[in-house]
Parts: structure tokens; sequence; C-alpha cells
């Protein structure tokens, strides 16, 4: 018989690669399809309360405990009139997007916003508009927003009801304005020059915010990273951030090579850090950019049905994937990426978090349920904060097309004060694996549970009429024998091995 394949996972409690900052585990909400209206707000829903907020909805968000939510774009915000989102509501103009050739009639703005924000214990990330707007519209807002009062903005804050600064501290200088597609998309030299300017004036209204310049839209774009070198040089030393985006797919419908597009985005981590690092150097600057990777997910199941949709409606059901299991995989192997470079990157928003490429599917009026990808999502938010630890895998790899050789098992663990989580996904299509994992300078380990996510059907979806087929379990074979952890990784399995230290 042969014998099984082994994966070797190596740990020293004290090695580390940095901090988990909360803000990792993120989200985003758009003005767009039904991520707002008939998601988030719905005031004709049985379950909504007094502001027109989705109960059900409120406690799916509460239970991925997401820290911080980007807010109101996307592309959305590169056309966004802000104040149209503020003040009596039936006074609110009704307009076009043209970022998604919707009608949007701002019966849900700002203030809604931060007031459903409070209910789902979470923080904002606000972006201004760098597309059809400028340096004017953007130091407003900061003042509507965040200024105590006795000037024009802030005061009609409180005439609108909000006595109390919303005090917004991560601000994002545009949208993806590298993209051809986005409305008042520029030139890397103009968007630098502009971004200066606008968080210049930002900060000039409230100097506690921190800003995100943009970067690019994904890994793929012409101008990376040439992009982030213009943008950079322009407003290295104004900024606190830079933007990464990056969706990732099975249109091919290869496996193989979809379990392994990870690899690429720790490509584009690794790329991005290093053009921040040689701006540092050019300037000689003790400042470290960090980044913040605002808009990452599984995309590509809705493209086709969303070109047969009807221009110019209001919340038009579009973007809405509706995930498989391979999918939820993916999902885990990117927040497996993302914790290992949790020295640098600061920020993460799964795009995003209802309705549109989301982990919660609601329907108008009915029932909410969790996607596949909320679970791996789930799990990292929960148990994967604390600090990273260095980590060695062995394993066999396997050969993929676009990625040569990659390991057949990823994974990483994270230290918090109880104890130590391994989060690691078996890539095998085939067998399981026997994993096994040394850690250095601990001793007492117990393990306290060992959940998985598998399924037979790698296309298995969670829908209205099946919300369960699809969850996870917590029957994971874990055990420690001799001072090592050994468990069995399913094939194509997410795991989250939870282990108790001295
Ligand atoms: O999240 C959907 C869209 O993807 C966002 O509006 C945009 O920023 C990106 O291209």
């Amino acid at each position: 018989m042969q014998e099984k394949k082994k994966a070797l996972m190596k740990l020293d409690d004290s090695f580390t690669v940095g901090e988990v900052d909360d803000r990792l585990f993120g989200s985003f909400i758009e003005h767009l399809g039904r991520a707002i209206y008939g998601g988030i707000y719905e005031p004709d829903h049985p379950q909504t309360d007094e502001r027109g907020f989705r109960r059900d909805v409120i406690d799916l968000v509460k239970e991925l405990q997401v820290p911080i939510i980007r807010y109101p774009g996307g592309n959305f915000v590169s056309g966004y009139d802000w104040e149209d989102g503020v003040g009596p509501r039936e006074e609110r103009p009704q307009k076009l997007d043209l970022a998604w050739r919707s009608v949007e009639p701002n019966s849900f703005g700002t203030n809604e916003f931060l007031d459903w924000l409070k209910e789902v214990d979470s923080s904002p990330m606000m972006a201004v508009n760098l597309g059809t707007r400028g340096i004017d519209a953007a130091r407003n807002f900061v003042e509507y927003c965040n200024h105590e009062g006795g000037s024009y903005w802030s005061n009609m804050r409180k005439e609108h009801g909000y006595e109390q600064p919303h005090d917004i501290k991560t601000w994002c200088l545009g949208n993806e304005m590298d993209g051809p597609w986005q409305t008042g998309h520029k030139p890397a030299e103009d968007y630098g020059k502009l971004a200066l300017q606008a968080g210049k004036a930002m900060k000039q209204v409230d100097p506690s915010i921190e800003l995100v310049v943009c970067g690019s839209s994904n890994r793929q774009m012409p101008t990376f990273p040439e992009w982030e070198k213009t943008v950079l040089d322009h407003t290295y030393e104004f900024v606190d951030y830079i933007s990464l985006h990056q969706y990732l797919g099975n249109q091919e419908d290869d496996l193989t090579n979809y379990l392994a597009q990870t690899e690429g985005v720790n490509d584009f981590i690794e790329t991005v850090i290093a053009v921040c690092d040689y701006i540092k150097a050019k300037k000689d600057s003790s400042k470290e950019i960090h980044l913040s990777f605002d808009e990452w997910n599984v995309w590509f199941h809705s493209h086709e049905a969303d070109q047969n949709q009807e221009p110019w409606q209001i919340a038009p059901p579009i973007l809405e994937d509706v995930y498989t299991f391979e999918d939820a995989l993916v999902v885990g192997l990117f927040l497996i990426t993302l914790l290992k470079h949790a020295d640098r990157v600061k920020i993460a928003c799964l795009a995003q978090l209802v309705n549109v490429i989301a982990p919660i599917m609601t329907e108008n009026g009915g029932a909410c349920w969790k996607q596949t990808i909320y679970y791996p999502f789930a799990h990292a938010s929960r148990y994967g904060r604390g600090t990273v630890l260095q980590t060695e895998i062995n394993a066999p790899d396997y050969e993929t097309e676009d990625y040569g050789s990659v390991s057949l098992v990823d994974g990483v663990a994270v230290r918090e004060e109880q104890g130590i989580t391994i989060f690691a996904v078996n890539r095998d299509q085939e067998d399981d694996l026997n994993f096994e994992c040394r850690i250095n300078n601990v001793s007492q380990i117990e393990v306290q549970e060992h959940l998985v996510l598998e399924h037979e059907d790698i296309k298995a979806r969670n829908t209205k009429e099946k919300p369960d087929n699809v969850t996870p379990h917590n029957k994971g074979n874990a055990k420690v024998k001799e001072g090592k952890i050994t468990a069995e990784l399913p094939s194509l399995s997410w795991n989250v091995i939870r282990l108790t230290t001295d």
C-alpha cells in the first residue's frame, strides 16, 4: 500500500512575523446592486427595525466580527456627491449611478451607514470621490463628519441630528483611479498630484485622520507597479496606506490552477511592499507605508448574468455570485496569504458583505443565509487575531499551469494569549494528507478543537432552500502525541486547529 503524503509544519513560539491588526478582517459595502437596498436596509421587511435596518442581516454580520467596513464604494464613489445622501430623506435627489448603470435613490447615506455600523459593532473606512470631484468636496466631507461644530458643514451635521462628530479615522483617496473604467480615471501623475492635495486639505481639517492612497486595481493592470511608484513618489509623506485590490475566479473550470491563484496574490503583496520600500529609500524617509488590501474575494460567477440586466434600475440583482465549496477553499487560502503578511498588510476588506459578491445573501422581503465563503472568513476573524508565527511547511508540490510547482498544503499559525491556532488548506484533489506540526518553545499543548470545512461535491453551494449544504464540522482528528500535533487533512479541506498552550 502506498504511504500517505505528509505535510510538516515547523513553528517556534518566539519567531514571529508580526501582530495581526484586527482590521485585517474588514469588509466592504458599496451602493451597488442589492448590497444596501434589500441587503442591509429594507424598510418594508418584516424583520426590520424603525430605521429600516434588517435585524436578521445584522445578526449574521455581527457573527463575522468585522471591525471596519469600507463605504460607499467602489466604482460608485467616483461619481458620488456625498451631500445627496445626508439631510431630510424627502429632499434627497434620485440620481444616475454611472458606474453600475443604476438609479441611486439616496435614501441611505453617510449618517444611516454610521448608525448601522454601531449595530454591527464596526467602524467606517470612508472613501471620497476623486473621480468627478476633488479637493473641495473631500475637505468639506471631512468637516461635515469630523469637525466639532461652529462651521458651515459641521453645523449642517448637527442640523441633521448628529450633535457629536462621527470621528471617522480612515479615509480612502478615491477608488481604483488607475482603471480606465473608473469615472474620472487619471494617469498616475495626475492622480498622485490630486491625491496629495486632497489628502493635505483633509488632514488640515482633521490632522488625526489616516489616508489610503489608491494602488493598482489588480496585479494584471498594465500600469502595475509603475503606478504605485509614481503615486507614492508624490504622496509618500502624506499617506499612511496604499491599497491593493484583487478578485480571483475559476472561469476556466481548472481547479488545479484556481487553488494556486493565491500564489499570485502573495507575489502582488510582496511587489507592492518592495515598491513602498524603494520609495522609502529614495526619499531617505524613516516612515513605513502599510498595505490596505481593501477589496479581495472571488468574483466570476455573476459576470455573464449581469450582461443581461436592464440598465437604470434601483438595486438590480447584480454581482450576486453564488459561491461553491471550492470558492470557500480559495477564500481560506486568501486569508492565509493575508495573515502571512500581517507585518505590512494592516487593513483588508472582503468585498463585499451582503448580496454583492458576499458571504451573506438575502431575499427581498424574505430570508437571509450564509454562503460557503462565510465560514473560513468567520473562523479567521474569530481565531486569527494575535501574533502570526513564522511558518515553515514541507509538503509535496503539485504542478500548475500558471504558477509552476505549488505546495499541496498552505497554512499559517497565529499565537493568541491562550494558545495557537493553525489554519491550513489541503489542495490535494485525491488524497487526505498526514499533517504534523512541531512547535519549539512551548510545552503543554492540547487540542481544543479541529474544525474542518469539506464536501464531496466541490461545486456544492448554500441556497435559500439548502442554506446548510456546506457547513463546517468540528470532528477533525488533530491530536497531540509526544509534543507533536498530528492530524489528517482531508482531501480538499479548510482546517482550523485550535491549540491551548501553557
Ligand atoms: O467590488 C466591486 C467593484 O470591484 C468595486 O466597485 C470596484 O472598486 C472593483 O472594481
